[in-house]
């Protein structure tokens, strides 16, 4: 892995749609608002999404001597195959490919010093996870999901995936919490509702952010312009800036946790 980054933060889900893109794209404006330094890895080699959301569809990285420079916009230096290849072009990846593919966006892309290279996974549990938990040493996993048992069910897999290679889970994000109404201002907890604390609690994690469905964070998403740096003073990308804050403590704790010592391991003697 490239010396200069110190953290890496895997956002993950076991459900598809539920807004890890979303979710990837506005923690890493709202880290890099926070003053940090900040890297996007868009590991979605099937269907990236990432350069759209960030407003650089179309642009392609520089190349020199094999080496990729990431592109920048709102402070976050960005890398996504979508830059590499057509957006219509079906993605038949294999999994050997695939894993390649992910590690040349890591370990051949200019990234500089980072703080936090904030890691955008496709849905479930496949190669380019088992790429992640084995080949790149991700310092903590975000999970999101919606309140629905149904996401539940399959962000428990999330969880359980990087618990097994031993990846600390920072917390979980419980994504389309509610809706407020735009006319009577009334909330509709439309995917249900506080799942996020049934999950959390039983994985002793914590909820780090409970976001709303908004059709605001929608249209800033789907126009390139992530509502964190668009309508920073907005109460959406409020909840953003808490959940970065949320996400730096957690790794300044992950810090000064004990050091995690396997079942059957014996010191050695003198
Ligand atoms: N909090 C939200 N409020 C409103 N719309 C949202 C919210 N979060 C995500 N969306 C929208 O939901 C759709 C799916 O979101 P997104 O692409 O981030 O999900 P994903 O989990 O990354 O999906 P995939 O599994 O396909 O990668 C997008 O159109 C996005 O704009
Ligand atoms: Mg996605």
């Amino acid at each position: 892995m490239p010396k200069g980054i110190k953290n890496i933060i895997a956002i993950a889900s076991g459900k598809g749609g539920v807004g890890k893109s979303t979710t990837a794209v506005n923690l890493a404006v709202a880290l890099a608002r926070s003053g940090v330094k900040v890297g996007l890895l868009d590991a979605d080699i099937y269907g990236p999404s990432i350069p759209k959301m960030m407003g650089l569809a179309g642009r392609q990285p520089d190349v020199k001597d094999r080496t990729i420079f990431p592109l920048e916009n709102y402070g976050v230096k960005t890398i996504s195959i979508g830059f590499m290849i057509e957006e219509e072009q079906a993605m038949i990846w294999r999994g050997p490919m695939v894993s390649g593919a992910v590690m040349q966006l890591l370990n051949d892309v200019a990234w500089g010093e980072l703080d936090y290279l904030v890691v955008d996974l496709p849905p479930g549990t496949g190669d380019i996870h088992l790429t992640m938990v084995q080949q790149v040493p991700v310092t903590a996993a975000v999970v999101v999901t919606t309140p629905q048992d149904i996401a539940l069910l399959d962000c428990r897999k999330g969880t359980a995936m990087f618990d097994k290679v031993n990846v600390p889970t920072l917390g979980i994000v419980e994504n389309m919490s509610s809706f407020t109404c735009p006319h009577c201002g009334e909330a509709t907890a439309i995917f249900s509702e506080n799942g996020a604390d049934k999950l959390a609690e039983l994985h002793k994690v914590e909820v780090l952010a409970k976001l709303p469905l908004d059709l605001t964070i929608r249209e800033m998403s789907d126009a390139g312009t992530p509502i964190t740096a668009a309508k920073p003073d907005s109460e959406q990308a409020k909840a953003y800036l808490a959940l970065a804050d949320a996400v730096i403590e957690g790794v300044a704790l992950l810090d000064k946790r004990p050091i995690n010592i396997p079942d059957g391991f014996l010191p050695r003697k003198g």
